[in-house]
């Protein structure tokens, strides 16, 4: 089926049966391989929806005040030992983890990709742990962290090491030409978007989400509460746009979910919840105000749980229920009015106005 446009003495053909036949080759792997990035029509509208909802949810490190976190660290008797190096381990831990989580973004999952509207919304998503690293840089340079110590912890704190390497080996695999029509090669990309996703950021980011937002919720360090927030609400994102892309590479690639292959994916999150236990117990060393250690490790096997059960797996424990059902609420940005000047409502109406209507895709 074509269709012809005759403008003046010119004629143009247009064959719609070509463009359906490229629309039905997209694929979240080993689709048609273009440059033209054609986001439309859209495969996967989750995919784009998901950029949206991101898009408006932008931040930026320099609008939020440090005024009152600086005058605290500052403060000898305002703050115990054990709040002090809650933050020290949350610059520490996440300084690298971010970086590491945007790599891998960027140079594994999206370069694999071969769907436009999949290699846009992990854009936004690389974008987004810029953002969060860069949010780390604001937080040292404010309260005036020695940086050096900061790189120092990385290697020196045993449970910081042991967390990055876990989930750079995952990534280091594929870090190379990867043959996808090979099964064990999509096993791993499924694997990696799995530890990245569902281990990574949607259970080890959460013991020290909890504790930074323990003492947010005390009034501590309101500047870095309010960033961690933020996280939080762009790492849900997150932790659904990797589950999402995991679910459509099964669907379109079902050979790859194996009883052996889902039993590998519960032992990488049993792993990823041993190496999380260690570094809550070294975040916490002493029980502190209003933050018992273990209210952070029972929470840690309710949301490994649920992130199993998320992607069709089994649960590692049995009967665990929410110790800190206050950090979900902790998301729950936008019926706030008065948030740093308004500015993020004043982000969603600008890209509400740029936004397309749904329907009219
Ligand atoms: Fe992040
Ligand atoms: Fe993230």
């Amino acid at each position: 089926m074509k269709k012809i446009y005759q403008i003046g003495a010119k004629k143009f053909e247009l064959d719609q049966t070509k463009a359906e036949a490229a629309f039905a080759a997209k694929k979240v792997i080993l689709g048609r391989d273009t440059m033209t990035f054609n986001l439309l029509p859209l495969k996967y509208q989750w995919a784009y929806d998901l950029y949206r909802t991101m898009k408006a949810n932008h931040w930026e490190p320099e609008d939020i005040p440090m005024g009152k976190d600086i005058e605290q660290w500052n403060d000898p008797g305002f703050l115990s030992e054990v709040e002090r190096w809650i933050i020290m381990m949350g610059v520490g831990y996440f300084s690298a983890a971010e970086g590491i989580v945007g790599d891998n973004i960027q140079h594994v999952i999206r370069e694999l990709m071969t769907a436009p509207e999949l290699k846009l919304v992990l854009g936004r998503h690389a974008h987004e742990e810029n953002i969060h690293a860069d949010s780390l840089l604001y937080m040292i340079s404010s309260l005036g962290i020695n940086p050096h110590e900061c790189e120092a912890m990385f290697e020196d704190v045993e449970t910081i090491r042991k967390k990055n390497e876990f989930v750079t080996n995952i990534s280091r695999d594929l870090r190379r030409d990867l043959d996808l029509t090979k099964l064990e090669n999509k096993q791993l990309l499924a694997r990696n978007m799995f530890v990245f996703g569902q281990c990574m950021e949607g259970t080890q980011f959460y013991g020290l989400f909890g504790m930074i937002l323990s003492l947010y919720r005390q009034n501590k360090f309101p500047g870095i509460g309010q960033m961690f927030r933020y996280t939080l609400r762009d790492e849900s994102n997150h932790i659904e746009l990797l589950r999402s892309l995991l679910m459509e590479l099964i669907e379109e690639n079902p050979e790859i979910w194996t009883p052996e292959f889902k039993e590998d994916l519960r032992e990488q999150m049993r792993t990823a919840v041993k190496l999380e236990k260690e570094f809550i117990s070294d975040c916490l060393p002493v029980n502190s105000l209003g933050l018992r250690a273990e209210d952070f490790l029972q929470y840690i096997d309710f949301i490994a749980d649920r992130r199993l059960e998320g992607v069709g797996l089994e649960r590692l424990s049995e009967g665990v229920t929410n110790p800190l059902p206050w950090l979900a609420e902790m998301m729950d940005i936008q019926k706030e009015q008065n948030f740093f000047e308004g500015r993020v409502t004043e982000y969603q109406k600008s890209s509400a106005l740029d936004a397309v209507d749904d329907d009219d895709l």
